[in-house]
């Protein structure tokens, strides 16, 4: 049974939830897309633009210029902006639409710097446009209408090259044509209009019907990207990482849903979109950003690279190589063309420029890096503190304990339900005591009810998004009947924030944190299980305008809530099941409704690659798959794969077996203890990535291009992934398995076995045998990891625990790494500059610690106790110490020749301090 049938016996409070997968009648398929099948449809002699180049004005900002449609003879208007950091944006819009179409607010941060571009060449039918340097410069080309970027003498993108820029204008509704003279000015050719299949003002889909008051508003708009074959993002889909030719099949869609139990190997909208696409190719990364919030689809059409003879040379024949392109065409429902052109050229730099535009990844709390404990539901506070004694019974680490909606009144979210959690606030202190976090769901429809103070506020401040007859929207979903808040209103956001300050959430104390759930947003029984595209918004805006960004509003209210609860002091923790571009400034994501099966488990990886170069580091699939009851063995494995993910959690539907990590055998209890163990070992390294990804937009969780760039085994490599620059990660994902191949990338590289510390090279597929036990995991030659050398209960209780450095060595004897510390929950990192910013170097056999960010300051009690050299050839005569003020003082070493392996224990050299380690 899905949510949605589950609430057909609604009204009710106990909701029985079945293991099904997803009824995909219920949501539409490309085909039955009426924008869509318009666009696809338009006959050719409608499709062809020209610019006019006589009337372009090069402003300080931009150059605008217009551009016309041949047949209709509607002219647009194109703006063509510089962009700082090597970004172009074109924005097109109508010149005079009969009123104003919605652009995405909220997104861009502050205000975009904008690079001044000049004219450097006017001839007849061209225009060209650079910047200073000439790094940003793009060809315009009058007839038919199309922009080539170019950079360094080489087409990169092609804009409209295929002549699919598709613009509707904005009519005036039929009833309302007085003369033909109105008619004969539209955009679409009337004569079609009674053909119900267009959908132009109307559209049927099952029992709904989507009254379309603006009628018909879509745009689209190709490019062709030149020697292109490997593309990549465009979250969220539960679909390989490297994106696949759309050509036989559905376009990849961009639409919220909430979609139970999804197919995979699906290109149907689920839960979040992040419109923004990456290609990469030998020398090149760029990127393709369609700042557009309604439903889109996005086709892909890769030509891969021919090599052909050329015949009339003979059988003997010079080979020529045809170079490959990815067209990609974006087809949106309604808003503007504003797109954002990224130039790369490395994907370093495409990320920076990604994150110039949509802000970097929140800088997260330490505590929410550790271990959650998730499901549906804790029964009661008995419930969680048996569930929290249990970790510290089987001594498995874990930061916090999740309660999902049964915690309410009734799913009144800001509630607890009287009987199962009387003394939430004495819950909250056990917890504390433990060092550990709570975190409560709150979902963004508030139950019809005129005793609840949320639902009564809110209503009486008109705070709902309303219906187009102007009454507020009401729909199905957890409480039974309800409403939702309108997030895209300002002053709703600051409402609803401040819902969140101790004195009004009676029972929430600073170790309560939030998640919402069902924000895309989710209604049963709605269309495709969503809102009508037809309510109404804030600025009377249409639900169909916006659909993509809800969630992301309701998670930025929420984090500002939690930040403003604590004076703006504390940074706060919000998970989002629903995202847009730019979530990442809010928290984090996971992959939604999972089932408990290895092909999710597999799928899960590629997944969270695409969230990961998408902008957004800190996301997760639920550990174990959410529907379903995985057998012992996929547990391990999946606990073994998420210990190694950016957001860890364990999650289970209500009618699944209990699945706490000790209610399995003892000897698979082991090994998720020990899975969860590693990843608290490994904390350091992952906040010091979590760092990266905030202040230098490096993802925490990367596919392996993007660390191999020119080494082309790697651009579609998708079951195993580097966890930063330093540990490649190779989850198994197939049961009883044996053997892994593991890819090692790198001809001039050398690998370690993290466990064994067995030393591979690169450039080369290994078969690596493998228990229960193991989780693949390599250490790249020339980083240095730090870890902590003791594991607590919680993260909360490894503050002062020792560090260790794993040091492995390149095949020059070399290494480099960092290390990143602050308190780990507050934004004094920020304001103050209270952090510790260390570099981790080893060169000529000295290990040197040394700063690597003077402008930060911050003391830590933390010593480096341990220290481990991998790949030292030559054993040492002695190993000294050297402290900044000049004192050395030798040190007790174990040198294991066979696996070149060097072991410094007991050591006490302060992390904040400098140092060097020789060797001798
Ligand atoms: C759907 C979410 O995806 C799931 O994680 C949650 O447990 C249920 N809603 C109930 O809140």
């Amino acid at each position: 049974m899905s949510d949605r049938e589950a609430t057909e016996t609604s009204g009710k409070e106990e909701i029985s939830v079945e293991d099904e997968a997803v009824d995909r009648n219920i949501f539409r398929d490309c085909s039955k897309i009426a924008f869509y099948r318009r666009q696809k449809q338009q006959p050719s002699k409608n499709s062809t633009y020209r610019a006019l180049l006589d009337s372009v004005t090069i402003g300080r900002e931009s150059t605008s210029f217009q551009i016309i449609n041949e047949a209709t003879k509607l002219p647009l208007l194109a703006e063509v902006y510089g962009i700082e950091k090597n970004i172009l944006r074109l924005k097109i819009n109508e010149e005079t639409p009969l009123k104003p179409r919605y652009e995405v607010s909220d997104v861009l941060i502050s205000k975009l710097n904008t690079v001044r571009l000049i004219s450097c060449c006017k001839d007849t039918g061209n225009l060209i446009l650079s910047d200073e340097k000439g790094y940003l410069k793009c060809h315009i080309t009058e007839n038919p209408f199309k922009i080539d970027l170019v950079s360094e003498k080489e087409v990169v993108m092609s804009i409209n090259s295929l002549g699919q820029l598709y613009f509707e204008h904005l009519q005036i509704p039929p009833k309302q044509r007085a003369t033909k003279e109105h008619e004969k000015s539209t955009s679409i050719d009337t004569s079609q209009e009674d053909q119900e299949d267009l959908g132009l003002w109307e559209e049927k889909f099952g029992n709904f019907v989507d009254v379309k008051a603006n009628g018909p508003a879509s745009i689209g708009l190709d490019f062709s990207l030149h020697g292109f074959e490997h593309v990549y993002g465009i979250p969220q889909h539960a679909e390989s990482h490297q994106l696949k030719n759309t050509r036989d099949g559905d376009a990849y869609r961009l639409y919220n849903l909430d979609v139970y139990g999804y197919q995979i190997h699906d290109k149907m909208g689920i839960y979040g979109s992040v419109p923004y696409l990456l290609a990469h190719k030998l020398g090149r990364t760029i990127g393709i950003f369609w700042l557009n919030a309604s439903e889109t689809l996005v086709e892909i059409n890769t030509e891969p690279a021919v090599e052909y003879t050329l015949t009339q040379m003979g059988p003997a024949a010079a080979k020529q190589k045809v170079r490959c392109q990815t067209d990609v065409r974006w087809i949106s429902e309604s808003g503007i063309i504003d797109v954002f052109l990224l130039t790369g050229p490395t994907p370093s730099d495409v990320f920076k420029q990604y994150s110039c535009l949509t802000g970097t990844q929140a800088m997260p709390p330490l505590f929410s890096l550790g271990y959650h404990q998730c499901r549906w539901n804790y029964e009661d506070e008995q419930d969680v503190r048996a569930v929290d004694t249990g970790f510290d019974e089987h001594d498995i680490p874990y930061d916090v304990i999740w309660l999902d909606i049964e915690h309410t009144e009734g799913k009144r979210y800001f509630t607890w339900d009287k009987k199962r959690f009387p003394t939430p606030t004495r819950m909250q202190e056990l917890l504390r005591s433990k060092k550990r976090k709570l975190v409560v769901i709150n979902d963004p429809h508030i139950k019809v009810d005129p005793d609840y103070s949320v639902y009564i506020k809110a209503k009486e401040q008109g705070f709902f998004v309303k219906t187009h007859e102007g009454g507020d929207f009401e729909g199905v979903c957890w409480p039974g009947l309800s409403s939702y808040l309108d997030f895209t209103n300002p002053k709703v956001r600051e409402w609803y924030a401040g819902l969140f300050a101790f004195s009004a959430y009676q029972g929430s104390t600073d170790i309560l944190f939030i998640w919402n759930d069902m924000n895309e947003p989710s209604v049963f029984r709605g269309p495709e299980q969503t809102m009508q595209k037809n309510a109404i918004h804030h600025g009377n805006w249409e639900h169909r305008e916006l659909h993509n960004i809800y969630g992301l509003y309701q998670q930025m209210a929420t984090a500002e809530g939690l930040i403003q609860r604590s004076k703006g002091k504390e940074r706060p923790f919000v998970l989002s099941r629903s995202f847009f571009a730019g979530s990442q400034k809010y928290g984090a994501v996971w992959t939604g409704d999972n089932t408990a099966e290895w092909s999710y488990l597999e799928i899960s990886i590629p997944m969270l690659l695409t969230l990961s170069i998408t902008g957004i580091s800190f996301c997760g699939a639920d550990v174990g798959g959410f529907i379903g009851n995985p057998e012992a063995e996929l547990l391990v494995r999946w606990y073994q794969a998420g210990a190694y993910q950016p957001f860890f959690r364990g999650h289970a539907t209500m009618n699944t077996k209990r699945r706490e990590p000790w209610l399995c055998e003892k000897e698979h209890t082991h090994l998720i203890r020990e899975a969860i163990r590693e990843r608290y070992t490994l904390l350091p390294y992952l906040y010091s990535l979590f760092y990266q990804a905030h202040v230098a937009s490096d993802p925490v969780m990367r596919p392996l291009w993007i660390e191999f760039p020119s080494e082309l085994e790697t651009f579609d490599i998708e079951d195993e992934y580097m966890l930063g620059s330093a540990l490649l990660v190779h989850p198994v994902t197939e049961p009883k398995a044996t053997t892994v191949d593991i890819f090692l990338p790198g001809s001039n590289e050398v690998w370690y076995d993290s466990k064994t510390f067995a030393c591979w090279e690169g450039g080369r597929t290994m078969k690596m045998p493998v228990t229960l036990a193991t989780i693949p995991v390599f250490q790249r030659g020339g980083s240095v990891v730090p870890v902590k050398t003791a594991v607590g209960k919680s993260t909360g209780w490894m503050t002062d625990a020792p560090y260790g450095l794993r040091v492995a060595l390149s095949t020059e004897g070399s290494a480099v790494g960092e290390l990143y510390l602050d308190d780990g929950h507050s934004f004094q990192y920020l304001h103050q500059r209270q952090f510790l910013h260390r570099k981790l170097s080893f060169c000529s056999r000295v290990l040197t610690n040394s700063c690597a960010d003077e402008r930060g300051h911050f003391s830590s009690k933390c010593v480096v106790e341990q220290i481990l050299v991998l790949g030292l050839r030559k054993e040492p005569s002695s190993v000294t110490t050297h402290s900044s003020d000049g004192k050395v003082k030798p040190v007790a070493f174990a040198y294991c020749a066979r696996m070149s392996t060097l072991s410094l224990e007991k050591l006490s050299l302060s992390i904040d301090a400098d140092w060097e380690v020789h060797i001798q």
